[in-house]
């Protein structure tokens, strides 16, 4: 395995320059081009890592899959799929005119920006320190890493910069989507996306999602076997935006992506992969991750197809 990780490492580090580090949000364009990390947590207890798997980086989108599952378990489907789709779209992550159709009547799905403000406004709590303290709190837990934090120069930078964001989250208040302040939500938004954390960080989520919402180690439930299943579910049918489907036949497990390069890998019962590579290919996924992820499906036939 250790033999294996080392070529795919190497065959896709030219991946890297073949993409772009995101620079719509300014502070992202300091990450390095060339950093490529993996970590793999398999459901045994092994542990690999490689490159740069202990850099840190912000969160960005993989987040999320984490807001859709505090809002399942504390809602559930019916609530939370009223307001929110589960259905693929062909658009960009960050596209808002669809919510403006006379017969669309809510996001597409939770992994698209549109979706993900809706159930960022979803998460309960008395004040917003409190509700993004949920969030934190919840990251906490299922990565077993206490000590995360906001990257503070990201969030400002997203929150000074992020108009479209603001536009469609004004436009679904409009629409009757948002209950509550609308920069309050943005905020939280921004806050949450801005969390730093690294390819360990990101396999354990990862692995604690391929044993069906279980810590392994300590053998706790951190969301049930249903909320795992319908997380991973839209994560296969949208967690990599409009290059889900080509991701699908190249990999063939559930992933979500972040702008900021990080990638969560699960495969049921198998393992949880984290992957970072700040360079992006045109639809805002990180290019040599998904290299990387390509090579250790077909080596170790991954696919769940
Ligand atoms: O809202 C945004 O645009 C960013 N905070 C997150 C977008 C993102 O990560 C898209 N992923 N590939």
């Amino acid at each position: 395995m250790e033999k294996l990780l080392e070529d795919i490492l190497e065959k896709n580090k030219i991946l890297t320059n073949k993409g772009k580090v995101a620079d719509y949000i300014p502070a992202l364009k300091k990450a390095n081009p060339e950093d490529l990390g993996i970590c793999i947590f398999d459901i045994d207890g092994h542990v690999y890592k490689i490159g740069d798997y202990n850099k840190k980086f912000t969160i960005q989108s993989i987040s999320k899959v984490i807001t859709l599952m505090i809002v399942l378990k504390d809602l559930g489907e019916e609530i939370v799929f009223n307001k929110v789709g589960v259905e693929g779209t062909n658009d960009d992550f960050d596209s808002l005119y669809k919510l403006d159709m006379p017969n669309v009547d809510k996001p597409a799905n939770p992994m698209i920006n549109a979706g993900a403000i809706v159930t960022t406004s979803l998460i309960k709590g008395g004040s917003s320190e409190e509700k993004f303290n949920k969030f934190l709190n919840f990251l906490k837990k299922i990565t077993s890493n206490n000590n995360l934090v906001v990257n503070k120069e990201v969030y400002l930078s997203e929150k000074e910069t992020g108009h479209k964001n603001r536009a469609m989250a004004y436009l679904m208040k409009s629409k009757g989507l948002l209950e509550g302040d609308v920069e309050e939500i943005l905020d939280i938004y921004f806050k949450q996306c801005s969390i730093e954390v690294d390819c360990e960080d990101l396999g354990n989520i990862a692995l604690t999602l391929a044993a069906d919402g279980k810590n392994l180690k300590t053998g706790k439930e951190i969301v049930s076997k249903g909320i795992a299943r319908t997380a991973r579910t839209i994560m296969a049918s949208s967690g990599m935006y409009n290059g889900s489907g080509n991701f699908a036949i190249d990999v063939g497990f559930p992933a979500k992506s972040g702008v900021g390069g990080g990638i969560l890998g699960v495969v049921p019962n198998k393992m949880g992969i984290g992957v970072y590579s700040p360079a992006l290919d045109l639809k805002g996924n990180p290019i040599a991750a998904i290299g990387v992820l390509k090579d250790l499906s077909k080596k170790l036939d991954l696919s769940i197809y």
